[in-house]
């Protein structure tokens, strides 16, 4: 008999239009990776996207963009559960559970929710946000998932989540997995074209240094032969002393599936120019064919859909047993169906 796969979740919110560079390499490339090797459910976190205002319309549109991106980077939903968070009920009741067991203090120290309410203001940040990492917590054990694939800057959020299972399961029965941090490696991080000292993101100032999945090669391409380095000009990767061409031949190395140290050697001789030139086609050679593949996902919004549909009904199946168990231990009296 063979071993069942490890079950294993992650989410984004699809808060913008297009992913950038840094979403492709930081997330969906190890995600496309770890369908290959576990029982996969990955969301698009639209609950967790409403704690910060949003556009409805605009919501509608980014949800059906974000998951028409994750098909076309390769995550397969007919192998990989991928579903909308809001499409099961689960998650904001299992949310509601686990928000009694939270303590106000614990809740307090969460570092994400301290830098997003500093750049709202306090009286502008909703108790939404507040909560934000106790619906993550749920996310997590409704699908008792071992493996939980994230940033660095989600750790917080994965100890919470071991520890409001551990205080579930001590307190009511054994109930939850309790989940471990797959932290992404480093090595995968990508900087702004522009700042590198700044991690690419999409609410960096400037998109000047961004590489979005859904620009035009011709943008693309631009915006690496202007993306900035140092004076020296001596290929070699430093990321402290040239942390712009670290970057550059981070990049590289990864979407040529290559090391760092063949890139260098290439390039050795031939000056920034043509390392830049040679990475922009790296580059637009990998997104292209995402670029079109989405285009061609959104002409058919129905059939995207319809796909979210069936994987949404497959997740409600594990996502419930769980909140029945839930429901059960917990001590409310169910429906007579
Ligand atoms: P965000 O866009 O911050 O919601 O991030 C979504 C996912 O992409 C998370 O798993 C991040 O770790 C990953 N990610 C975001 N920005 C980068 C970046 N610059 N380099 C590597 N991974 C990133
Ligand atoms: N908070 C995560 C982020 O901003 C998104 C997320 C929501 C998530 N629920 C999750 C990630 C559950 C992993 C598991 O990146």
């Amino acid at each position: 008999m063979t071993e069942p796969k490890p079950r294993l979740l992650s989410g984004m919110q699809p808060s913008a239009d297009s992913l950038h560079l840094g979403n492709y390499i930081g997330a969906l490339l190890s995600w496309k990776a770890l369908q290959e090797t576990h029982d996969a459910f990955f969301f698009l976190a639209d609950l967790h996207a409403i704690t910060v205002p949003q556009e409805p319309e605009l919501l509608r549109a980014n949800t059906r963009r974000t998951t028409a991106q994750y098909i076309a980077a390769g995550i397969d939903p007919s192998r990989s559960t991928l579903f909308v968070q809001s499409q099961v009920p689960a998650h904001a009741e299992l949310a509601w559970v686990l928000n009694t067991l939270t303590g106000f203090g614990e809740a307090s120290r969460m570092t994400q929710f301290k830098d997003k309410a500093a750049k709202q203001g306090q009286e502008a940040a909703s108790v939404g946000l507040f909560t934000y990492p106790i619906l993550q917590a749920g996310d997590i054990l409704l699908y008792q998932a071992v493996d939980v694939p994230v940033g660095e800057d989600q750790r917080q959020h994965i100890e919470l989540t071991r520890d409001l299972a551990g205080r579930f399961n001590s307190r009511f029965g054994d109930t939850f997995t309790v989940p471990k941090p797959y932290i992404l490696k480093d090595t995968a991080k990508i900087f702004d074209l522009q700042n590198p000292s700044s991690k690419m993101s999409k609410s960096a100032e400037s998109h000047a240094g961004l590489i979005w999945l859904m620009d035009e090669p011709k943008v693309t391409a631009k915006k690496i032969m202007r993306a900035v380095t140092d004076t020296d000009g001596e290929v070699r990767y430093d990321r402290e002393a040239k942390p712009g061409l670290a970057n550059l031949l981070t990049i590289f190395a990864i979407l040529d599936n290559r090391s760092i140290e063949s890139v260098v050697e290439e390039f050795a001789g031939g000056g920034y120019g043509a390392l830049k030139k040679a990475l922009a086609e790296v580059v637009v050679g990998t997104l292209e064919p995402i670029r079109a593949r989405t285009l061609e996902l959104l002409d058919d919004p129905g059939e995207l859909d319809r796909i979210l549909g069936l994987n949404a009904e497959r997740a409600n199946e594990v996502a419930q047993q769980t909140l029945d168990t839930v429901y059960d231990r917990v001590g409310f009296l169910r429906r007579v169906r």
